[in-house]
């Protein structure tokens, strides 16, 4: 049985105060959820203060990209030790955002997914079509290129400590959600491609979904036989909602 992870993508949203804020307000609900492990990917500069104010709660903390190289002269960047340093669990890895704007392909998420592994971190590895490809019936195709550029570069053994997140890039931050058949059919395939390399580590890895989930709509997607969690923007920014969406990743938990 694979633990529900419920994790936030803060994005390059919030301030100080309001960084406080939701931090606070999420550990003070968070002991409800025993199930499910929960984690907040957090704006770098907010890091110290999540590392301060998550303490002694079962709050993870994560980090939302890190650099291709382990250290040294490469300004503006993070490395993956810096995040570690800084009591993170998780890091983000080929978000689509990243992809898109930041020219991020396979080889450099297969570096920064190296680096994370090499700091002690568990990537969260995202793939995802865009509306085009769906509507092209290239969805598959693209998702196993997602995967497999990724499998080929570091090997099958790598998976044992990484997460997936499916996200539909039509989804995010769209308001549109897979439905829960569409996203249980992508989670499936995608398992399926890991288990053509390791049949145990494709029983084992968590699959989140991310894309509009919400207190809504995530009880329904989280009850999905592949589906172990979710990987949520904006409704991560309201301690309410994403405890809400915590929550509901607690009834489907064993
Ligand atoms: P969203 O973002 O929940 O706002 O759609 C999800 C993500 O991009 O991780």
């Amino acid at each position: 049985m694979r633990q529900p992870l419920i994790a936030g993508n803060w994005k390059m949203n919030g301030s100080k105060a309001s960084a406080d804020a939701l931090l606070r307000g999420v550990v003070a609900g968070s002991g409800g959820v025993s199930k499910s492990e929960i984690a907040v990917c957090v704006p770098f500069p907010y890091l110290y203060l999540g590392e301060q104010l998550l303490v002694g709660s079962a709050v993870r903390l994560g980090g939302q990209n890190l650099c291709t190289e382990s250290g040294g002269a490469f300004t503006g960047e993070v490395s993956g030790s810096m995040l570690a340093d800084f009591g993170c669990t998780y890091v983000i890895c080929g978000h689509s955002e990243r992809r898109e704007y930041y020219g991020e392909d396979e080889a450099s998420i297969a570096l920064k997914l190296t680096r994370a592994i090499e700091s002690g971190l568990t990537p969260i590895l995202c793939v995802g079509e865009t509306l085009r490809q769906r509507e092209a019936g290239e969805t598959e195709a693209v998702i196993a290129g997602q995967v497999d550029g990724v499998v080929d570069r570091i090997g099958i053994d790598a998976f044992a400590g990484i997460e997936i997140a499916y996200e539909p890039v039509w989804a995010i931050g769209t308001g549109l959600t897979a439905t829960p058949e569409q996203a249980q059919a992508v989670h499936a395939f995608i398992r399926s491609r890991i288990a053509e390399k390791s049949a145990s580590i494709a029983k084992k890895v968590r699959i989140l979904y991310g894309g509009s989930m919400k207190p809504g709509n995530a009880a329904e997607l989280l009850a999905q036989t592949d589906i172990d969690g979710g990987l949520i923007g904006g409704a991560s920014l309201n301690a309410d909602d994403f405890l809400a969406i915590c929550l509901a990743g607690e009834q489907t938990a064993a």
